[in-house]
């Protein structure tokens, strides 16, 4: 298939950027999205152009890299998968694709598609881990006896890849989807109650500092999701919070 390409070109953090247009053609259906920029950047550097910088590794939808804009959607069309799990056969022949970095204020970019989400970094460093004795003298997680059904809801709160999609999506730039996620992963368990209170606290008042807006239920951070993780997360979130803010006496 034969496409129009509108890329969102910057050089540098400082640099106003704007959008390129590129042709592509030979673009097979059985592509993968990164696949396609592929082939684009091989035409970029035999014409003596500069490659389109993007960020990705896996490639199979588990390390949150591959954050591209895609028509107004983060990771593009289709639910539940990233950017390099998108197929060229989403789209059709002679169509124009508009690819851009995610936007926020907590996401500076970095250099045409690729953004800086350290900040996620920093606010799982403000508490998203538990301190624990690894000397030889741990119990087996197994012999502590957890509900199924608390079990299972960490488990989905655990998907969380770190893409930041919740973000780009949100009116607001809300990371609480993102943040809920992490806070729920040990909340629900008895190995995370211990430090709950002051996670919460340390890692909402990272979000802040980050520059990260509020939720305001619109929703759209559950539906760009590619992992699935729930509104649910959110509402725990809020609860932990409360909760810590009342009682806490940090
Ligand atoms: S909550 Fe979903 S969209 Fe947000 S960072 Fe995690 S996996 Fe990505
Ligand atoms: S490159 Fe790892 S999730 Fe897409």
């Amino acid at each position: 298939m034969k496409l129009t390409l509108k890329v969102w070109r910057q050089k540098n953090s400082d640099d106003k950027g704007k959008i390129e247009t590129y042709n592509v053609d030979n673009i097979s259906e059985h592509m993968s999205f990164l696949e396609m920029m592929d082939v684009l950047n091989e035409q970029l550097i035999a014409e003596g152009k500069e490659p389109v910088a993007f960020d990705h590794d896996c490639r199979e939808g588990i390390c949150g890299m591959c954050s591209m804009f895609i028509n107004g959607e983060p990771h593009g069309p289709g639910k539940g998968i990233t950017t390099c799990q998108l197929h060229m056969r989403s789209f059709n022949d002679g169509d124009t694709i508009y690819i851009e970095p995610f936007r926020s204020r907590g996401f500076p970019v970095i250099k045409d598609l690729i953004v800086d989400r350290s900040a996620f970094d920093r606010i799982q460093q403000a508490g998203g881990y538990i301190s624990i004795n690894t000397s030889g003298n741990t119990i087996d997680a197994n012999a502590t006896p957890i509900p199924k059904d608390d079990a299972d809801k960490a488990f989905d709160a655990a998907t969380c890849i770190g893409c930041g999609a919740c973000v780009a999506t949100c009116k607001n730039s809300s990371a609480m989807l993102f943040i809920s996620a992490k806070v729920s992963q040990l909340a629900l368990l008895p190995q995370g109650k211990v430090e709950a209170k002051e996670r919460v606290l340390a890692m909402v008042e990272q979000m802040d500092k980050e520059g990260f807006g509020n939720c305001s239920n619109t929703g759209a951070c559950e539906v760009e999701c590619p992992k699935g993780i729930s509104l649910e997360n959110i509402a725990r979130l809020n609860r932990e919070f409360l909760d810590a803010s009342i009682t806490s006496d940090k």
